[in-house]
């Protein structure tokens, strides 16, 4: 890469993980010896470091991108390291398309061969397209096929990403399988096929929330081994991915240090974890639970939406004040309902919990 390219990767609204990462993977690509499978630009070993963070043997630190349990990353990497793809479950916000993108930046050096599903998702996404001018002047040739993500990840040997595989209809999802099985796209068209290189696998993400909306047909779903991601175990935990990313975040957007703002942060997560829960942390008060997901990512956009109204609003610290509106947001997603169940959190948690009187006092003053 040359000076001028990292200038204009900064510039950017949000490089690609490769981009952004480029020296820490170029730092675990001079210093791994383990071996790498055919197509990797790291080790198995390497690409679990790059996501789960460490310290290489020259004092370099590898930043953790993801947080939870070591051997979920392993038993992904090693997945990937065999002729089977790779489905990521789980709720709404719990990584499963950060990781894929961090998968793919270590492994290919590439996060970009990306099929995003849709109910309208078609199967030229999956397959190919053509480019329809030169078709009609020239037939069906070579020039005038335009490749998808997953043909060209093929020709490279690279990852190919499918986001939300389960919301794609049934019959286009059909197209994976014999890319899956032969590791062949057949162009009838120019009587001819691509053959995948070494190296080419596909990273799919689910909903949990989606199941039933476009099942996986048994025999798709025999191509993937699936690894679930949980929500983070602990609060702690919680706090720590929130800490993180808002830190990253705010740098990307010039926002105030959120080491400020700690305090706001465990605030955030308890009460999501509390009402997704619904229970209170000390056990003791059962509550009613929301219709929404208030996932981690949730959590993230709302201490970032504070931080921002702190740093242009306020005196640059994050307070009660700046996190109240947004918080309500995600937890009032259904107007009539959810309202309801925050009322009564607000009046029987929030009221009477030492160190949480001006919490309750700037949620009051900016009800929704
Ligand atoms: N366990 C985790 N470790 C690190 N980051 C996490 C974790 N869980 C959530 N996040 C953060 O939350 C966001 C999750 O968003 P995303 O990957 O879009 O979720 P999903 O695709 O599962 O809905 C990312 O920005 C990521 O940084
Ligand atoms: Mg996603």
């Amino acid at each position: 890469m040359t000076d001028g390219t990292r200038e204009a990767d900064r510039e950017v609204l949000r490089p690609h993980a490769e981009q952004e990462y480029a020296q820490e993977l170029a730092r675990l690509a001079e210093l791994d010896e383990r071996p790498r499978p055919p197509g990797w630009k790291l080790s198995p070993w390497a690409v679990t470091t790059y996501l789960l963070g460490g310290e290489l043997p020259d004092g370099t630190v590898v930043t953790p991108k993801y947080v939870g349990p070591r051997r979920l990353v392993e038993v992904a990497v090693a997945t990937l390291a065999t002729d089977r793809a790779l489905l990521l479950l789980g709720v709404p916000g719990t990584a499963k398309t950060w990781v894929s993108e961090h998968l793919a930046a270590a492994i290919s050096g590439d996060s970009t061969l990306l099929v995003q599903g849709t109910a309208g998702t078609p199967e030229e996404a999956i397959r190919y397209g053509w480019n329809y001018a030169r078709l009609l002047a020239e037939g069906p040739s070579e020039r005038a096929l335009v490749p998808g993500p997953l043909m060209r990840a093929m020709r490279l040997g690279a990852v190919a990403r499918v986001e939300e595989l389960t919301r794609i209809p049934s019959d286009v999802q059909d197209a994976l399988i014999t890319i899956l099985s032969e590791k062949t796209l057949p162009i009838p068209e120019l009587d001819t096929e691509v053959q995948a290189r070494r190296g080419f696998t596909v990273i799919a993400t689910a909903n949990d929330r989606d199941r039933g909306v476009n099942e996986l047909s048994s025999a798709l779903r025999r191509r993937f081994n699936t690894v679930v991601l949980p929500v983070p175990a602990s609060a702690e935990d919680e706090v720590e991915i929130v800490s993180r990313r808002v830190a990253q975040l705010g740098r990307a957007l010039e926002l105030p240090d959120a080491s400020t703002g700690l305090a706001e942060i465990r605030r955030v997560v308890t009460v999501f974890r509390e009402l997704r829960s619904g229970l209170t942390e000390d056990g003791r008060t059962r509550l009613k639970t929301p219709s929404g997901t208030l996932s981690t990512a949730e959590a993230i956009s709302v201490i970032t939406g504070g931080l921002a109204l702190a740093a242009h609003f306020g005196d640059g610290s994050l307070r009660p004040g700046d996190i109240a509106a947004g918080l309500q947001g995600s937890v009032i997603s259904d107007p009539v309902s959810d309202r309801v169940v925050w009322r009564e959190y607000l009046e029987t948690v929030v009221r009477d919990r030492p160190g949480w009187r001006d919490f309750y006092q700037a949620c009051r003053d900016t009800a929704l």
